[in-house]
């Protein structure tokens, strides 16, 4: 006996060392994320692509303490399967930031917002993100594009930028409007794009959509069929509204838009609209957060709204709680989305909640 006692420990200890995180069944939004070794969710202002039966999670790998604002890593990529969403497996680092000084992904600069779509046509997986060159703070205003054969990556930086330079908008303001005189200036050069997302619409058809204008409007612009260059056709939305965060989703025939105010890394009262389609005419809808906090989108800000992938009529609002003082502890705030009496899309805060 007294030989067998510390060997049962050892086993015990090694078995809890070597057994698999427990299976989660519930969405405990601001709780700790555990994928399968045990670690907090590392994918920021993130976003989500259905692919062959799972569910792949792109944000930004934040590093502990100040210093998880800029980009020391890159990209970290997360797997579920399509019907799960609660168990994360971590499938690495999508994109990795460069170790050249001179790259425009150098280690350092700021990679925010990253997202992938997948192109059948060219059968590759396309990501965008916001980019800001080291050293420059948020002047850059530019847009990323990596690409990868495999949907995990590695992806392969392929150039940065300002948005459609020397080409106006669809909708272009007329000249000497005092609230378009950022997108007149930015003209030449390119429009400036922080904040951002992708959609891709039901006819396969690719949208940038990104806060512009030094974040006063949102911008639209249309992907070529590559998916890796805008096509020139662009459209101005919400025009001096400072939205940012921006997420899209359609519902029936409808295009529906859920983002946030303009408040850095504190969190503000969201904001939604819908349209007829991707490049508008957009309708604000006012604050889709209801109940205690929602002033402050129970302290969070949106970054993707997925559409559940074997429950089409279920749409989960995906938020950050950012943590500026430490950004890896960042938390995720998924709740479902609900549909009012005026078919306006809401959000209410649960502890903990899972899909039926
Ligand atoms: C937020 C934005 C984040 C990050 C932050 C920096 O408004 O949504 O992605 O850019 O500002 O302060």
């Amino acid at each position: 006996m007294k030989t067998l006692l510390p060997l049962t420990c050892c086993l015990a200890a090694f078995a809890a060392f070597a057994a698999p995180s427990p299976k989660q069944t519930d969405f405990v939004p601001g709780g700790r994320w555990e994928d399968n070794n045990g670690n907090h969710i590392n994918a920021h202002g993130g976003g989500l692509l259905l692919h062959e039966g799972r569910v792949w999670w792109f944000g930004e790998h934040k590093v502990a303490g100040t210093a998880g604002n800029q980009a020391w890593v890159g990209v970290h990529c997360y797997s579920s399967p399509a019907d799960d969403l609660v168990n994360w497996r971590d499938e690495g680092i999508a994109l990795r930031v460069s170790k050249d000084p001179k790259s425009d992904i150098a280690e350092g600069c700021i990679l925010e917002r990253p997202k992938v779509i997948y192109n059948a046509k060219t059968r590759k997986f396309v990501m965008w993100f916001h980019l800001e060159l080291k050293g420059q703070g948020y002047a850059s205003a530019r847009s990323g594009v990596a690409i990868a054969d495999t949907i995990a990556g590695p992806y392969t930086f392929l150039r940065s930028g300002r948005v459609n330079p020397g080409i106006p908008a669809q909708n272009a303001p007329e000249p000497g409007s005092e609230k378009a005189k950022t997108y007149f200036r930015d003209l030449p050069g390119g429009q400036m794009a922080r904040d951002m997302t992708l959609y891709v619409d039901t006819d396969g058809t690719a949208y940038h959509i990104y806060a512009s204008e030094e974040n006063s409007t949102l911008q639209i612009a249309e992907l070529d069929d590559t998916y890796t260059k805008h096509t020139g056709r662009y459209w101005r939305a919400f025009e001096g509204r400072y939205m940012e965060a921006p997420a899209l989703f359609k519902r029936g025939d409808t295009y529906y838009f859920i983002g946030s105010g303009c408040t850095g890394w504190a969190p503000n009262a969201a904001r939604s609209a819908k349209a007829p389609a991707v490049a508008g005419p957009w309708t604000e809808l006012g604050n889709p957060a209801r109940g205690e906090n929602d002033n402050k989108t129970f302290f969070s800000q949106s970054t993707y709204v997925l559409q559940h992938p074997t429950k089409p009529d279920t749409y989960i609002y995906c938020g950050d709680r950012w943590n500026p003082k430490n950004q890896i502890d960042s938390r995720h705030i998924w709740l479902p989305i609900q549909w009012d009496p005026e078919g306006k899309p809401y959000f209410t805060w649960y502890d903990r909640w899972s899909i039926k």
